[in-house]
């Protein structure tokens, strides 16, 4: 019996459809929002006589635990409840729901992040099925809350494929506001993209649905069809999140979405991160978070 089981752990309370976290808390919630396992390992672990509640083994799959003052230990080695929360980023493919569980069993972001291993991660947020991009997750509830919180600002940078090609008359009714039927928007940054840049947000709006790299012939394909079409892409920066906000702003100015993607949150972007992967976050990254919630965030 050395060293502690040193685990990453859900530390606050829950965010986005998690109840907040009410003490005392049945045991084999406690065992896995401590990281140690999921629900059903945490049951087996309690079932098979390997979990102690301060000295005593307890196999009651019912028993409460209160993580302020239960010592909690698995095959001897003590638990820690409140280490260090993990977050991250995921870089969502379209045709992939934001939530962590579907009861008509559809693809959903939970099978693309580690919930196994940290079992308390949520995803901050959502972005819609057909939406591609920045998708932050954590286990810290007050990280996840302060980030939706509309009083702290924090801006959500997307990349909008529309139809046709919004005048300046247009961009300028995003930026002052438009009328929604749950009322005014924030004013937000709205800009035309041209050239290359524009250029290469096609290329990235239209990644196939399956997910798969493109080759340079079908890019190129794609590249000319959206040419041809007429569509355009627009650089939306909002600070509000309100359900399908872009695609309602957008249709709203006369310019429907065809393909969406957010390319930033906040401070952050997704760099090099291809779809469908995810990345832990640096410590550099939870710095600017922070600030981005002391702030508000600085928007490109
Ligand atoms: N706005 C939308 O319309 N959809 C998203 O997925 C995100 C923002």
């Amino acid at each position: 019996m050395s060293s502690e089981v040193d685990l990453p752990a859900q530390a606050a309370a829950g965010f986005c459809g998690e109840a907040e976290t009410v003490y005392p808390m049945r045991l084999q919630r406690f065992l896995a929002r401590a990281g140690v396992a999921s629900r059903r390992g945490s049951e087996n672990l309690m079932t098979a006589g390997r979990v102690t509640v301060n000295g005593a083994v307890v196999t009651e799959l019912g028993s409460k635990v209160d993580p302020r003052c239960d010592e909690v230990a698995v095959d001897g080695l003590p638990v820690k409840w409140g280490s260090a929360p993990v977050t991250l980023m995921l870089h969502k493919p379209a045709g992939v729901l934001t939530t962590m569980d579907d009861p008509r069993g559809r693809p959903t972001v939970a099978q693309l992040v580690p919930v196994d291993r940290y079992p308390g991660l949520y995803p901050i947020g959502r972005l819609d099925g057909d939406t591609t991009g920045l998708l932050l997750f954590s286990t810290d509830g007050r990280l996840g809350h302060g980030l939706l919180h509309p009083s702290h600002h924090v801006s959500k940078s997307y990349l909008a494929c529309v139809d046709g090609a919004p005048s300046e008359g247009a961009l300028e009714r995003l930026r002052e506001g438009v009328l929604l039927d749950d009322g005014m928007t924030a004013p937000a940054r709205a800009e035309l993209l041209a050239g290359q840049e524009a250029e290469a947000a096609l290329a990235l709006l239209a990644v196939p649905e399956d997910g798969a790299p493109s080759g340079t012939g079908e890019r190129r394909r794609m590249l000319a069809e959206a040419r041809r079409k007429n569509r355009s892409v627009v650089r939306l920066v909002l600070s509000e999140g309100r359900k399908h906000q872009v695609k309602r702003m957008l249709a709203a100015v006369g310019h429907p979405v065809l393909a969406l993607h957010r390319e930033r949150f906040g401070p952050l972007g997704l760099g090099s991160l291809a779809q469908g992967d995810w990345r832990e976050l640096s410590a550099d990254e939870l710095c600017e978070l922070e600030g981005a919630l002391a702030h508000g965030a600085p928007s490109r």
